[in-house]
């Protein structure tokens, strides 16, 4: 797949632009503040229904005016489709092919997207938080069924946790916790039921990935990192039971404190390199490297299951990788994988071998397009 053009209005710093990419490779090149992640932003944005920097939609917005919109012709399985979101009076509207769809997370899954930007490196060593959402957001973009599954589970919790204090304020019912246990136990198993599954596999690949840019050097192992007493093998069955199970333990400390402390939204991914935990223990190397190896393992994974690679995002990354990284990370994606790269400047690409598209960027216009 492929994005062919996009179109901006009113988008963080462009007024108006129209860029037409190649399918290959583009690079997007400027000074520092002159608009080269709000391209990548934009184009994320098609994909997910959000930004990767803010979650504050009108910050997306041009500051002299009251909306924005983005555009973006995405070619599929020789099939073109016309993406459109726009947010106009606090209403944001995402449409397909004019067809407006009735939640932004419905727009998910048609223009499947990997970024990686310096602030990746969180991933590895920055908060839980951001590694369960690296592994939904991976699994949403294959698995309407799961993004659906997430985003209930998300709204029982939700009224778990007001009835949870309610209880505490001896405002509740436990008939009725009992009904949201039974719905959030369902649902919670079957999201980390996805989650072991999906990460079986990207460990096998994020393993190869890795000893292959550490010359063999470094054996990375992904784990699913959980409170509940279960392993890579537990059925769905199994993990309800256990849910169950930690759930009723937990119930009067939960009351208590009025949250619900044990469920997939308070997982993690454990990163053991050379059977230390990195995302403690991992020097910075390390956690740079495994962070582009879970990106490029995530590319691998999304061919493996919808039969197509994603496009590519690389927001200033390039030049902050090593040789052996750029040339590896060149050769993954050469010829196959739809690539967009921001830099501040060419020299800093090192040689590139396949065609591409040049954009010039200059406070929030592209002043010059080669292909
Ligand atoms: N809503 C907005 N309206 C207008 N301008 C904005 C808005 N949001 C951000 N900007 C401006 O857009 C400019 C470009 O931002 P961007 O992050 O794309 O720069 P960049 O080219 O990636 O720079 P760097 O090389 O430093 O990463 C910034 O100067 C920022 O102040
Ligand atoms: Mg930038």
């Amino acid at each position: 797949m492929f994005l062919s053009q996009l179109y901006l209005k009113d988008y963080r710093n462009y007024k108006q632009e129209h860029l037409k990419f190649n399918p290959n490779l583009n690079l997007i090149i400027g000074s520092n503040a002159q608009g080269k992640t709000n391209i990548l932003e934009s184009i994320y944005l098609l994909g997910t229904g959000g930004s990767h920097r803010s979650n504050i939609d009108s910050e997306l917005i041009k500051w002299d005016s009251k909306s924005f919109y983005v555009k973006g012709e995405l070619i599929k399985r020789e099939q073109s489709y016309k993406l459109e979101l726009s947010l106009n009076n606090k209403e944001k509207l995402v449409k397909v092919n004019t067809n407006r769809l009735k939640r932004i997370s419905d727009l998910v899954g048609y223009l499947n997207v990997v970024i990686f930007s310096p602030e990746d490196l969180n991933l590895v060593k920055g908060s839980p938080s951001l590694r369960r959402k690296f592994i939904d957001l991976e699994i949403s973009q294959i698995s309407s069924y799961y993004k659906h599954q997430l985003s209930k589970y998300k709204e029982v919790l939700k009224h778990r946790n007001n009835l949870l204090k309610d209880i505490r304020e001896k405002k509740g019912s436990k008939e009725v916790l009992e009904i949201l246990n039974t719905q959030l136990t369902d649902l919670g198993a079957k999201i980390i039921v996805k989650r072991i599954d999906s990460l079986n596999k990207l460990s096998i690949l994020a393993k190869l990935i890795q000893r292959r840019i550490t010359n063999g050097v470094e054996n990375l192992e992904l784990k699913y990192d959980s409170k509940l007493d279960i392993d890579n093998q537990s059925s769905y069955e199994d993990i309800k039971q256990e849910l169950i199970r930690l759930l009723k333990k937990k119930e009067e400390r939960d009351i208590y404190r009025g949250v619900t402390t044990v469920g997939p939204h308070r997982d993690d991914i454990s990163l053991i390199v050379n059977d230390i935990d990195i995302r403690k223990y991992g020097s910075q190397g390390q956690q740079r490297t495994t962070a582009l190896a879970l990106k490029l393992s995530e590319l691998e994974f999304m061919k493996a299951e919808i039969g197509e690679y994603p496009i590519l995002l690389l927001d200033d990354v390039f030049s902050e990788l090593d040789y052996n990284r750029r040339s590896h990370l060149l050769d993954v994606v050469q010829d196959k994988i739809q690539t967009f790269i921001t830099s501040t400047d060419l020299k800093g690409l090192g040689k590139i071998n396949s065609n591409y598209n040049l954009f010039k960027i200059k406070n929030g216009s592209v002043m010059k397009e080669e292909r």
